[in-house]
């Protein structure tokens, strides 16, 4: 059994990874840390592990070594600490944005500081196994995504990869978010009366997943909006993109079929009829499954456009369920191992 220890036990991610893990037949889970919930049941703060774990929470000071430290804290908090955990684990897997970037410069534009700890930007790995399964295989340090530059990077990627967007026209790409993509804190964006059946612009500009998806798909000239909405889980890209040449139906469906062939994960949702005829995050609550898809605005008096979607959990391929999959990854485990839950229908 391979050793897993999580940091930042009582957050949403924790909770999710560990719901992941607990059911991981090559996993035990040792530890699990946290700062404001020492002592408690793990159950307690994750109330539908309950029967499945009688682990307590520990303190930070408690952490033994570990074959695998996965850190799930808030923006800031692994990078000041990195450090004091290395010597811990031989792998370690963050689930922040703080070693997702390779270009300090890139940090700095987007989270406005330098990066805390710059020597390890460059150890890490990007922890998107569809565009890097060989290194993530290889690597030590894996850093997670970002959820909404995840739904982002899915859509465009088979455009971009086939060197199909215009790189001198914008792609313009709208993220619809759920609600605990803030996290477990309760503050005042999330009050019930405040949050419940939004249309919120949330970050109409200035995200700080635009320099996720511009490091991943090499885009420049790609711009990002966000808006809250009413799911508590679940992502939905929208990307309208103006391709450099002209694309019917039928090359969407042969560019995703070649690029996601074999993917384990990502599917593709582009039906003629039915509700579910698009990407649907509802679908996908509980699960790592991105589904993907696409139309196309033939439009002969104007510049055609590709409408690129994506969805997904972002507590699942958005977060926990990605890193369980790099976690197989590194571990050498068959990649799809505990991430099985097929989602729920109707829910
Ligand atoms: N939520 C998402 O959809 C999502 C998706 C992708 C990535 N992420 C990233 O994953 C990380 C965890 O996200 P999350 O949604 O699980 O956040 P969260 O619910 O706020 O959990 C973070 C946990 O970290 C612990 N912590 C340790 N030091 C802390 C400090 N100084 N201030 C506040 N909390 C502290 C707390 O748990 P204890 O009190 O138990 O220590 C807290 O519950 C974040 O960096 C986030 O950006 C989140």
């Amino acid at each position: 059994m391979i050793g897993v220890s999580i940091v930042g036990g009582s957050g949403y991610v924790a909770g999710d990874l560990l719901r992941l893990l607990l059911a991981h037949p090559g996993v035990e889970v040792r530890q699990v840390v946290s700062r404001s919930n020492a002592g408690r049941f793990v159950h307690s703060i994750h109330p539908n592990l309950r029967g499945r774990t009688s682990l307590k929470f520990e303190a930070r000071e408690a952490l033994a070594k570990v074959d695998a430290l996965i850190l799930a804290l808030p923006h800031g908090e692994a990078a000041h600490s990195i450090e004091s955990y290395a010597p811990l684990a031989e792998r370690i897997l963050d689930a922040s944005a703080d070693f997702r970037l390779r270009d300090p410069a890139l940090y700095k534009r987007f989270y406005g500081d330098e990066p805390p700890a710059p020597n390890w930007l460059p150890r890490f790995v990007y922890g998107l196994p569809e565009l890097h399964r060989q290194e993530i295989r290889a690597a030590r340090y894996v850093s997670g995504v970002g959820c909404n530059a995840t739904t982002v990077n899915l859509a465009l990627w088979p455009l971009v990869k086939a060197g199909l967007v215009d790189p001198l026209l914008p792609v313009i790409a709208e993220v619809k978010v759920g609600s605990s993509e803030a996290g477990a804190n309760a503050g005042e964006s999330s009050h019930h009366p405040d949050r419940s059946g939004v249309v919120r612009s949330y970050a109409p500009v200035g995200h700080r997943h635009a320099a996720e998806i511009r490091q991943e798909t090499g885009l420049q000239n790609v711009h990002l909006s966000i808006t809250a909405v009413e799911l508590v889980r679940g992502a939905l890209a929208t990307a309208h993109v103006f391709p450099s040449a002209r694309l019917t139906e039928k090359d969407l469906w042969r560019l995703l079929r070649d690029t996601w062939k074999g993917e384990p994960f990502v599917r593709i949702v582009h039906e003629k009829q039915g509700n579910f005829r698009h990407p649907e995050p509802k679908l996908l609550a509980g699960t790592n499954f991105a589904d993907v898809g696409f139309a196309v605005d033939e439009d002969p008096d104007g510049r055609p456009r590709v409408v690129a979607l994506a969805a997904i959990d972002n507590l699942g391929k958005g977060a926990a369920g990605s890193l369980v999959q790099c976690l197989n990854l590194m571990l050498g485990f068959d990649e799809t191992t505990a991430l099985g839950f097929p989602g729920l229908h109707p829910i």
